[in-house]
């Protein structure tokens, strides 16, 4: 008995925190609309997130990042080390899955309106971790060493060079030279496994810090057809009229303030937590069955000297790759950057869209257009 209480006590003194304090925090009222799964769905790519950065970690103990050992260390990995394959195939599938929900997570956030005031800022941030995200996905596809990623490497970095006014800078700052060469994997290994890391941590903080700040956008859906209220869109889905404003009276239900936002939310915990570690547990089944059915193998060793007649990027660069053989290299590069721009400062476009066509639904379409173009260029790149 003594001893607890000293143990309590040794507890107290290290961490002088007000638990009362700590409760208020994690019990931060979730909307209603959160319990279905595709409005909560930015929770996935964090929980990949931190598969990928264990898994990754393990690799690392084994994996060697030289030209000369590179594809030997990966497929000892694969066939030698214990579980190394399992490991090998969780990272990969993760990655792939990772990036999938990042897209849908993207598009809840678009066709929902939820970037819009205040949230103009986290939307940046997001975009700068979907860059992050693809940048883990070019990278680590390289460290293979594989005929055909090395050669995606090589058209990589072309594409940057491609980049107006600072391109060769650009791309030989990631290649290490003006091609390349032993240095270029050296890059990608730190970058891979140093500098993204670093860089989504950082901006995951900021993105959950300006969540917790704002709250999650709050909307209501009708008895009727489960569709959420809109303003930008009738049919399918979009924004989102905030359930209340501040200082508006409750209406006719003749509730209290407080009384109608309990109905309108449920507690961060235990309620949401529970859910998050279902899906959690629920996409470990799923990355293990992956792994099982579809484990990482090994295809032919990078030679630097034949150029292979098909060169495949990663399925989450098939549209931009595709968009490229279709256009000059230049036009292609400079129509890529003008996409990245317009995704940046999408909330601030949308602004001027909403001003000059008050209730009309442009927005809406754009991003419908947007969404088929990407799937058709995909697909199209997948078939050929
Ligand atoms: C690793 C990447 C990301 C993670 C882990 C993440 C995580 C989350 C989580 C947990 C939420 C709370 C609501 C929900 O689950 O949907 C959220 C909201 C949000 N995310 Fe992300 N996100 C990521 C990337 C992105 C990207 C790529 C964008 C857009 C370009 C974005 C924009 C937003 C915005 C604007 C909100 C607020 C939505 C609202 O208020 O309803 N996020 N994010």
């Amino acid at each position: 008995m003594q001893k607890t209480s000293s143990a309590k006590q040794w507890f107290e003194d290290s961490f002088p925190i007000d638990l009362n304090v700590l409760k208020e925090i994690s019990s931060e009222p979730i909307p209603n609309h959160l319990k279905r799964w595709w409005f909560a769905i930015g929770g996935t790519p964090l929980y990949l997130f931190v598969i990928q950065a264990i898994t990754g970690i393990i690799l690392t103990f084994y994996y060697v990042p030289h030209p000369a050992e590179a594809f030997e260390s990966v497929a000892r990995i694969t066939t030698e080390v214990r579980f190394g394959w399992f490991i090998r195939s969780v990272h990969k599938w993760s990655a792939h899955l990772m990036v999938l929900t990042l897209i849908l997570h993207m598009m809840r956030v678009f066709f929902t309106g939820s970037y819009r005031r205040p949230r103009e800022f986290n939307w940046i941030v997001g975009v700068g971790l979907l860059m992050a995200t693809l940048g883990f996905g070019f990278t680590g596809y390289s460290l293979i060493y594989e005929q055909v990623s090395y050669w995606a490497a090589v058209v990589g970095t072309n594409v940057a060079a491609a980049t107006p006014f600072i391109g060769e800078t650009l791309a030989s700052f990631i290649r290490g030279g003006p091609e390349v060469s032993d240095n270029t994997l050296t890059r990608f290994f730190v970058l891979h496994i140093g500098v993204l890391p670093t860089v989504v941590v950082l901006l995951l903080v900021m993105h959950v810090v300006q969540i917790r700040l704002h709250g999650v956008t709050k909307m209501r859906f009708s008895e009727k057809d489960h569709q959420p209220e809109v303003e930008f869109s009738v049919r399918v889905s979009a924004p989102v009229t905030p359930i209340r404003e501040p200082g508006a009276s409750s209406g006719s239900t003749g509730q209290s303030e407080e009384e109608q936002a309990k109905e309108e939310s449920f507690p961060f915990y235990p309620d949401h937590l529970y859910t998050e570690i279902m899906v959690g547990l629920t996409l470990t089944f799923i990355l293990t069955i992956l792994a099982l059915i579809f484990p990482a193998v090994m295809g032919e060793p990078a030679n630097p000297l034949v150029t292979p007649e098909h060169i495949k990027p990663e399925w989450f660069f098939f549209a931009t790759f595709r968009w490229l053989k279709l256009t000059s290299f230049t036009v292609g590069v400079v129509g890529t950057l003008v996409f990245m721009g317009i995704l940046l400062l999408w909330p601030f476009i949308d602004r001027v869209l909403l001003k000059k066509f008050p209730g009309k639904e442009i927005s809406f379409w754009i991003g419908v257009v947007g969404f088929f173009v990407f799937l058709i260029f995909t697909v199209w790149e997948a078939l050929v």
